[in-house]
């Protein structure tokens, strides 16, 4: 086989995965061995208040492990967060960071058990590639399914008011990666809706990015997770006590993850960022208001591999002749999906006005790194027609 037929990449995940219900019950015995005698658990206030975290942080009691609790971790969480839950850290000497959440709670975990292990300066290692290490022992637990971010090398951080920066590193990968279903049956149905669809979204812009590490293992995985999350994100939204549908997002969001890990989104996510930043819509929404319409806009370079995964998220358009119906019916089942799932269809929906629309197209072109893996070339007036047509 010549190179060329095969070409080059790379592959990093988390090197320890532990999927089993109740595992959150058992969390001292499974990561304390892997983080030492004293730890920072990272998470945000919504769960400590709902009670989430007691049994993890009981089992680590049980296994003797000093734990100090760090509580403060907010939506697109800050620099100040970040940098008292690292002060926090240090104060008490710790030998391991778990982080225990959504993607905010693990994406500070990350940069704490970074910066508390090296010392180095964090100017210094945001982009690609910059983080020096060594970071501390790291075990990283998601309440959602949507993120992946326990299997992601990336963290982000909002610094001053809506600048988002982010650490992109392999170092920031967890030693381990504990998944409980358990942890997810509580949430409730519209950030099951948006996490789900976020999730397909990183299969999806996995599948078909331009990347040139796009890669068989990152199209095996997003295959799977579009598999997993088409037949369950429904039942998860509207029976949210059913432990099948809630394991099977859990895991299909996490191979979402090792697949963009590794083969990273598009125009999406560049469009979403601005939704997110600038009127904190939530991410996993802000993707889906713009989902159907960058995927349209894609189609002219991208209906082949669009076609190829529309029967692994709705195996009904198996049954579609010809790629050009096949992706065309893939991007209507998408919006109609969003929809049943209650989700807005539209920007004005969720208060942004038309006037906004230039700007946000600005702001869009910024997001360089995503839009190189768009699987077509997209200029600002190419945004603001997409954005139009999401109002
Ligand atoms: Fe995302």
């Amino acid at each position: 086989m010549t190179n060329d037929a095969f070409p080059p990449f790379a592959f990093n995940t988390t090197p320890s995965v532990r999927f089993e219900a109740g595992a959150a019950r058992r969390f001292g015995a499974i990561a304390g061995p892997i983080l030492g005698a004293r730890i920072l658990f990272v998470t945000d206030p919504g769960l400590r208040a709902l009670g989430l975290c007691d049994a993890a942080l009981a089992s680590l009691e049980e296994a003797g492990i000093a734990v100090t609790i760090f509580d403060r971790v907010e939506a697109d969480p800050s620099l100040a967060t970040l940098t008292a839950a690292v002060e926090t850290g240090r104060a008490a000497g710790v030998t391991g960071v778990a982080g225990f959440g959504g993607g905010s709670s693990l994406d500070v975990a990350k940069l704490a058990a970074l910066l508390t292990g090296s010392g180095e300066d964090l100017d210094a290692a945001w982009g690609v590639g910059n983080a020096k290490g060594p970071r501390l022992p790291l075990a990283l637990v998601p309440t959602t399914a949507g993120t992946g971010s326990e299997v992601t090398p990336v963290s982000i951080i909002t610094v001053g008011e809506e600048e988002k920066r982010g650490v992109s590193s392999p170092l920031i990968l967890p030693d381990i990666a504990v998944l409980d279903p358990e942890l997810t049956l509580g949430l409730p149905p519209a950030i099951t809706a948006a996490t789900g669809i976020d999730a397909m979204v990183h299969a999806i812009e996995a599948y078909a990015s331009k990347s040139a590490n796009n890669n068989p293992l990152s199209k095996m995985l997003a295959r799977q997770a579009l598999q997993l999350l088409g037949a369950h994100v429904e039942t998860a939204v509207f029976a949210g006590h059913d432990m099948a549908a809630r394991s099977a997002m859990l895991l299909g969001s996490m191979l979402a993850g090792q697949a963009f890990a590794n083969s990273p989104v598009a125009a999406v996510h560049a469009l979403a960022y601005p939704i997110g930043g600038t009127f904190h819509v939530p991410h996993g929404l802000s993707n889906a208001l713009v989902l159907p319409h960058v995927l349209r806009f894609n189609a002219p370079e991208a209906a082949g591999l669009y076609a190829e995964i529309a029967a692994d998220a709705f195996p009904e358009l198996a049954h579609e002749d010809g790629t050009q119906g096949r992706c065309g019916s893939f991007i209507e089942a998408l919006a109609a999906l969003s929809k049943k799932l209650g989700l807005p269809a539209q920007l004005r929906e969720v208060g942004i006005g038309e006037e906004h629309l230039a700007k946000m197209a600005a702001d869009a072109m910024k997001q360089t790194r995503l839009l190189v893996n768009n699987p077509r070339e997209l200029r600002e007036a190419d945004a603001l027609a997409i954005y139009r047509a999401a109002w």
